[in-house]
């Protein structure tokens, strides 16, 4: 057959989907998808659902979502489109050393997400994968990401954030992936004279073993991008807070208050100022730099603040956690200590001109994306309102 062209007809069939004798079977699809092919046919088209919505895990059960719950997906559909589809995939991997399978449950049923479980530190699985899937483009999230670990172990974020990275980019080479986001964080800038601190604000001297990792990985990139004609976005991100969260001071602050309603004890001066932004405005903004903000051969690979303007005191977060659970009554009691562990950074404060100035900033403000996030986790949700 002649190559196409973009002046050439294309030949685009549907394939229908749905099979009443044999609504489990799937292989009726690929026979028809073979028999298309040989007959000349370019394109092959599927259709698809789209899941939306506050509560997605319900999507994979089926007592609450498909038939019996009214939801998607509806009647037989389950079964057979995912090996159809899975041919252009997302490919998914985690050890579930913090996330919890239930927390991606939905998006396995998503036809276009092939998900693999296993260690990052295992350098050659993470090889033949990125051997197989041929990424063209890596989004490397994983790390350890409670930082209070680094003190009891010191060679913790070492492995699961420096080596981890490491793997991610040796693997990236080995396979011929050349582009790659990175989640870095604000907590690399530890204690900065300059607040809120810009990306060129340096010296970096972190003072936990999370943002020495942090810093080691964004190294360890640049190290590569330059060496292997690769391209890097690097995000340091603020506090994050969605619904699934594994730690983290509005989830600290919930457990300790269904522990003990009476009284709630903040950790630290209960000053401490930080940055909180939500899940899918972080992803947001990575995806705007990525698509918008192209890397070059003098730049190929580039740092950015991600997060809103504003920040939240953490004895604020306190009163609308206790208030959001219905305790107006309980005590708050502050430690007192100057830090509420070794390693932590009272203040996180830093500039997000950056990635303004290029176009994006966060639709909500630090305090309305706590307050959405404590609702989310309690299940509270209403109307959410914007403005920043
Ligand atoms: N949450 C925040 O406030 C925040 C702030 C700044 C930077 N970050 C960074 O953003 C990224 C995502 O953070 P998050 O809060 O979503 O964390 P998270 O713990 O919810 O997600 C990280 C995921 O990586 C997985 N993982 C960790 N080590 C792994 C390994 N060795 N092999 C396979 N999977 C592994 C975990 O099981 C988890 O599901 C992290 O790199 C974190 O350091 C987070």
């Amino acid at each position: 057959m002649a190559p196409k062209t973009p002046s050439t007809p294309w030949l685009s069939i549907h394939l229908g989907n749905f099979m009443p004798d044999a609504p489990d079977s799937w292989q009726f699809l690929f026979d028809r998808a073979k028999a298309a092919d040989a007959a000349g046919v370019d394109k092959l088209t599927v259709s698809d659902h789209v899941v939306f919505g506050e509560n997605l895990e319900e999507y994979g059960r089926p007592e609450v979502g498909g038939v019996a719950g009214g939801k998607q997906p509806t009647g037989p559909d389950g079964q057979w489109l995912e090996p159809m589809t899975l041919m252009s995939v997302i490919a998914g991997i985690d050890n579930f050393f913090l996330g919890k399978r239930k927390f991606i449950e939905p998006h396995l049923r998503n036809p276009r997400f092939h998900f693999a479980e296993f260690d990052l530190l295992d350098k050659n699985e993470l090889a033949k994968y990125f051997e197989e899937a041929k990424p063209d483009l890596v989004w490397h999230v994983a790390a350890n990401s409670d930082i209070s670990y680094g003190t009891s172990f010191t060679d913790f974020d070492l492995k699961g954030g420096t080596i981890v990275t490491y793997n991610v980019l040796e693997a990236m080479r080995r396979s011929g992936a050349k582009k790659l986001i990175f989640s870095s964080s604000g907590a690399v800038y530890g204690e900065p004279t300059i607040m809120p601190t810009p990306e060129n604000y340096g010296p970096l001297f972190p003072i936990s073993f999370y943002a020495a990792s942090k810093v080691a990985c964004e190294s360890l990139i640049t190290a590569f991008v330059h060496n292997f004609d690769m391209q890097a976005w690097i995000f340091r991100f603020g506090n994050i807070v969605g619904p699934n969260p594994t730690h983290g001071v509005i989830y600290d602050f919930i457990q300790k208050l269904r522990q003990n309603p009476e009284k709630l004890v903040i950790r630290g001066d209960g000053r401490q100022e930080k940055n909180y932004f939500l899940v899918e405005e972080c992803i947001d903004g990575m995806a705007f730099a990525f698509r918008s903000i192209p890397m070059t051969d003098e730049t190929p690979c580039d740092v950015f603040n991600l997060g809103t303007t504003t920040i939240s005191r953490v004895v604020d977060i306190a009163r609308l956690v206790r208030d959001g659970m219905g305790l107006a009554d309980s005590l708050i009691e502050i430690e007192g200590t100057k830090k509420a562990w070794p390693g932590d950074q009272p203040r996180v404060h830093f500039t997000v001109d950056k990635i303004r100035a290029l176009g994006w900033k966060a639709r909500f403000t630090s305090d309305q994306a706590v307050d959405v996030a404590i609702r989310r986790m309690l299940g509270h949700l209403g109307p959410l309102e914007v403005g920043s």
